[in-house]
């Protein structure tokens, strides 16, 4: 390993997490995944790199995350791992402070008890709630609507208060909506159930799914369907690598927007993937979604002069690699295998 510097990438076996170590590696740095494979794939990891370590166990046993950090002289961790499904979390919401907030405070105690003071968080746009203005700036109001955007921002206000206690460096990484895969290298979006809507748009148009329900058509928005804000994967993922170059030796960045300051209406990405697909998405018009707020787009001014990043990727190049991927791996990943590589 000589000098290299290696990163904790933990929830790196999952859909965002996979596109985060496959560019670490291409960036030269040496990515350990720790990952409980509770809604992630193993398969992912091997094929984002395939000399990547990963680690089956929680982010929250301490003294597994001090053994990597030594092992494998860790420098910074960039945190994924979470549960992030917003309507399961009003039902459970035990599940996701246990899960979001009591696990990560656990990681972030191992990590500083070992020396790590660099981190990049995974956060997001459900921490701003219905935005009194958009675009949505970082220093706008936080008032989370749903426990998965309350742990989000409890998170958030444990790594300030760290910085200011002990010296952690951080950047809160508030993603909008994650979109896209790449067929080349096999990674792609596979969660069981799936609630984004381009797989689900995509499996319908494939007639892998039934028909579509869209929530709402009466939104005060052009068409009257809810504008959210895609952002592509692998445009996620340098962002990270960015995050973490800026941090080494640089100062603590906090939150920061990645989206790409265009919002799209649920029908403009219906017909972006009949366009990716070559075929219509079948669906029909159902009620409102409780919560859903007619538009959220990012301001992304802030991650342009605090990290130099800018989106590279539009919709329709997100909905045409997630279509290609589809096609490829038209059951996503094998099913879990259970073993662990390190
Ligand atoms: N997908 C999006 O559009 C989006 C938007 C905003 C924020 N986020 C956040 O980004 C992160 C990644 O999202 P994703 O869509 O890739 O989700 P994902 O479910 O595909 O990935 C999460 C990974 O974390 C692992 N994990 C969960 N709890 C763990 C624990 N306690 N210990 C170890 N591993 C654990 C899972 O097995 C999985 O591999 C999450 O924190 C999510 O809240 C995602």
């Amino acid at each position: 390993m000589g000098d290299a510097r290696a990163i904790l990438v933990t929830g790196g076996a999952g859909y965002i997490g996979s596109f985060v170590v496959r560019a670490c590696v291409r960036s030269g740095m040496p990515a350990v995944v720790l990952d409980d494979a509770s809604t992630g794939h193993l398969e992912a990891v091997r094929r984002a790199g395939s000399d990547v370590a990963a680690v089956r166990g929680h982010v929250g046993d301490q003294a597994l995350v001090r053994a990597l950090v030594t092992e494998h002289r860790i420098t910074a961790c960039v945190h994924l791992a979470g549960s992030s499904r917003v309507g399961e979390s009003t039902g459970n919401p035990l599940k996701y402070f246990q899960n979001n907030v009591a696990e990560g405070v656990g990681l972030l105690e191992a990590l500083l008890g070992a020396g790590v003071r660099q981190f990049v968080f995974s956060s997001s746009a459900a921490v701003y709630g219905p935005p009194a203005q958009v675009p949505i700036v970082e220093d706008a109001a936080l008032r989370p609507i749903s426990p998965y955007g309350d742990t989000k921002m409890v998170l958030e206000r444990v790594l300030e208060r760290l910085h200011e206690a002990h010296g952690l460096r951080y950047a809160a990484l508030r993603y909008f909506n994650a979109a896209g895969a790449d067929p080349e290298s096999g990674l792609g979006e596979d969660h069981d159930p799936e609630t984004h809507l381009i797989p689900l748009a995509v499996d319908a148009a494939m007639g892998q799914r039934p028909p579509l329900t869209v929530f709402g058509d009466d939104y005060p928005t052009p068409d009257g369907t809810c504008i959210r804000d895609y952002v592509d994967v692998r445009d996620v993922a340098t962002a990270h690598v960015a995050a973490l170059a800026a941090l080494e030796g640089g100062p603590s960045l906090g939150a920061i927007n990645l989206g790409t300051g265009r919002g799209h209406s649920v029908m403009e990405v219906l017909r972006a993937v009949t366009a990716g697909v070559g075929r219509p998405v079948p669906h029909s018009v159902g009620p409102r979604r409780a919560g859903d707020p007619p538009v959220l787009v990012a301001s992304g001014e802030r991650a342009r002069t605090v990290l130099g990043w800018a989106p590279r990727y539009a919709l329709a190049d997100s909905v045409a690699a997630a279509a290609a991927w589809r096609r490829a791996w038209p059951r996503g990943y094998p099913a879990h295998t259970g073993a662990a590589e390190s």
